[in-house]
């Protein structure tokens, strides 16, 4: 099997928004008057607006347009502290690395729920590095359900087999595994720790070593998945997911002298068999 993507997610994985959705949701619920602080937000790193506000409001009730109200006055502070990004806002290796999959031919995708996913791309520079973005506006169901990623690759034109997500949070991690992706964790096992594989950060991770931590990853998971995506729009189809519960160990790679020791092959990256 070959890597062919690596689809990232964007805040907290390429440059620390995932800060500034804290900063401005925390300013929200102190005028709220609603105890919130770092640990209350853990669960809302990954999900979308309107899910955040629902468990940052934690069954504090709230009219349909109060709902509204606040979300558009989070998104406000949370724009408001975007201006100022610039490209010295990428997180350390981020860059690099992006540099590297694109000399080594392996499509960037993202994927986002953010519906500010584009202008914070424009900000940090990096719009000619992606091939494909999956954001707030491409799907109906998000993270920890794996349609954005599933959408994301399929603009790529890859199976989710031949892609790796790279996730700071777990309901992403969760939505990467549910879709048949290769996972690779940014941060604390707490956290992230489901992923196959784990980094602290992406500072002075190179292509090499992610696919060798593949190689190497005793995962085991106890589903795979046949999943159909539901998009945003009115011609969509239901969504399915079907899951069978089989609990096997990756085989080992098929082909470690091509990546274990020569590197990338002209063909592509060789990794392990399809992720479980
Ligand atoms: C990302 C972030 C979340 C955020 C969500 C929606 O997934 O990790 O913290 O709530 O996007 O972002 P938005 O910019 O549309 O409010
Ligand atoms: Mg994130």
């Amino acid at each position: 099997m070959e890597i062919k993507a690596i689809i990232f997610d964007l805040d907290g994985v390429l440059t620390d928004t995932a800060e500034y959705h804290f900063l401005a949701w925390k300013r929200l619920a102190d005028e709220l008057g609603i105890p919130f602080d770092r640990q209350h937000n853990e669960p809302l790193r990954g999900v979308p607006r309107r899910r955040s506000l629902e468990l940052l409001l934690n069954g504090y009730p709230a009219t349909e347009e109060q709902m509204q109200e606040w979300m558009a006055r989070k998104n406000s502070y949370y724009v408001g502290l975007i201006q100022q990004m610039t490209p010295a806002d990428i997180l350390p290796g981020a860059l690099e690395l992006l540099k590297e999959l694109r000399r080594a031919g392996i499509k960037i995708g993202i994927g986002s729920a953010s519906k500010n996913t584009r202008t914070v791309l424009d900000r940090l520079h990096l719009m000619d590095y992606v091939a494909a973005i999956s954001d707030g506006y491409s799907v109906q169901r998000h993270k920890p359900m794996p349609d954005l990623f599933l959408h994301c690759a399929q603009q790529l034109d890859v199976d989710p087999g031949q892609a790796i997500v790279v996730e700071d949070a777990a309901s992403g991690v969760e939505a990467a595994l549910a879709g048949g992706f290769w996972v690779m964790g940014l941060g604390p096992e707490e956290r992230v720790g489901a992923a196959h594989i784990v980094f602290p950060s992406l500072e002075g991770v190179h292509l090499l070593d992610i696919l060798s931590a593949l190689r190497n990853t005793q995962h085991v998971s106890r589903f795979t998945h046949h999943v159909t995506i539901q998009k945003t729009g009115s011609s969509a189809k239901p969504s399915s997911i079907q899951r069978s519960s089989t609990t096997r160990k990756p085989s080992s790679p098929s082909a470690t002298a091509t990546w274990g020791r020569g590197g990338p092959s002209k063909r592509g990256i060789l990794a392990p068999d399809r992720p479980r």
